[in-house]
């Protein structure tokens, strides 16, 4: 990456980590299976054809210092799962603010019973540890927060777009969606162990199946983004939201209020809600106090609690 597109010979970067050029061959056959784009061979040198956009922790370090996730950085080419990872993790102790970031997912999770499609090195796939002195009851704010912050990065990076917010945390394009969140988290009754935001972006992905009613930012802007830019603007976000939450006696009511601010599902839409199996419709109402959507029924007010909410 130092010597990006110029050539660098075998010999050389055999002498650097302390191997021999046969090895040299190796290393770059097996970043070449990673994507990476390498010119050359061992007679002529090689040559890294571009900065590759990859999500190391190197590269993401310098521009995340004085955050949260400056320090714990955990970068993966390939992966099941980087919520998994990070709940795994956070068990064993990992400290608030670790970061775990995956080129590849083979197995990535949605919310409820929902996988995450998550090709090599087009979208975002983010999981950070928490640990809030927080009630579990306070967790669902906190997701709704990482919405929120996920919004703002991709406005930050593309100001001529409008992201949307859907119920939960989901982030909408022209009715699309471009980002998920799954949070997860390990408490007692009264007390948050830790929290696990895993985000997904959807980022350069070129197409989707129709049936996922999903977008990527290059399908909706028209060019292709930078990911560590977009994930720098994301967590930098995370980090502001998540002090002032705690810091702010009305975090918890600021992050409400800007919830229903930023979304035009909150009030006066006509939904279906899916949720355990049964359905029902009505129109949306806000947000409770704890963060629950409203929706008016026939039969009066319904909280929603998990499920899935759909535009009739
Ligand atoms: C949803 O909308 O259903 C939530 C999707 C969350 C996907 C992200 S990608 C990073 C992290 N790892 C996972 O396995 N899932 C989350």
């Amino acid at each position: 990456m130092q010597h990006a597109t110029v050539v660098v010979s075998g010999t050389k970067i055999a002498e650097e980590i302390s191997s021999s050029r046969s090895e040299v061959w190796r290393l770059i056959q097996q970043l070449r299976g990673l994507g990476v784009d390498v010119a050359g061979h061992p007679a002529t040198g090689y040559r890294l054809r571009a900065v590759p956009d990859l999500l190391l922790p190197e590269i993401l370090r310098p521009m995340l210092r004085g955050t949260l996730f400056e320090v714990h950085l955990h970068h993966f080419y390939k992966i099941g799962s980087t919520n998994t990872a990070a709940m795994a993790a956070a068990s064993e102790g990992a400290p608030e603010g670790s970061v775990f970031l995956a080129e590849e997912q083979t197995s990535g999770r949605g919310r409820g019973a929902n996988t995450w499609q998550s090709p090599r090195s087009s979208g975002i796939y983010c999981s950070a540890v928490l640990r809030p002195p927080l009630p579990p009851s306070d967790v669902l704010v906190l997701s709704l927060m990482a919405g929120l912050a996920a919004q703002a990065a991709i406005r930050q990076t593309d100001s001529r777009l409008q992201p949307n917010l859907k119920w939960p945390n989901d982030v909408l394009i022209d009715g699309k969606k471009v980002c998920g969140i799954l949070t997860e988290m390990n408490a007692e009754a009264t007390r948050v162990r830790y929290v696990v935001v895993g985000i997904g972006i959807n980022v350069n992905q070129a197409n989707f199946p129709k049936e996922l009613q999903a977008t990527s930012l290059r399908l909706v802007s028209g060019s292709e983004w930078s990911r560590v830019e977009l994930l720098v603007a994301l967590l930098k976000s995370l980090d502001r939201e998540y002090r002032q939450f705690l810091q702010n006696p009305d975090g918890k009511e600021s992050i409400l209020r800007r919830f229903a601010e930023n979304s035009s599902w909150l009030h006066g839409k006509k939904v279906r809600i899916e949720e355990n199996g049964s359905a029902f419709e009505g129109t949306t109402e806000g947000l409770d106090a704890r963060g629950f959507l409203q929706v008016r029924t026939a039969h009066g007010v319904q909280t929603v609690l998990s499920g899935t909410v759909r535009e009739r």
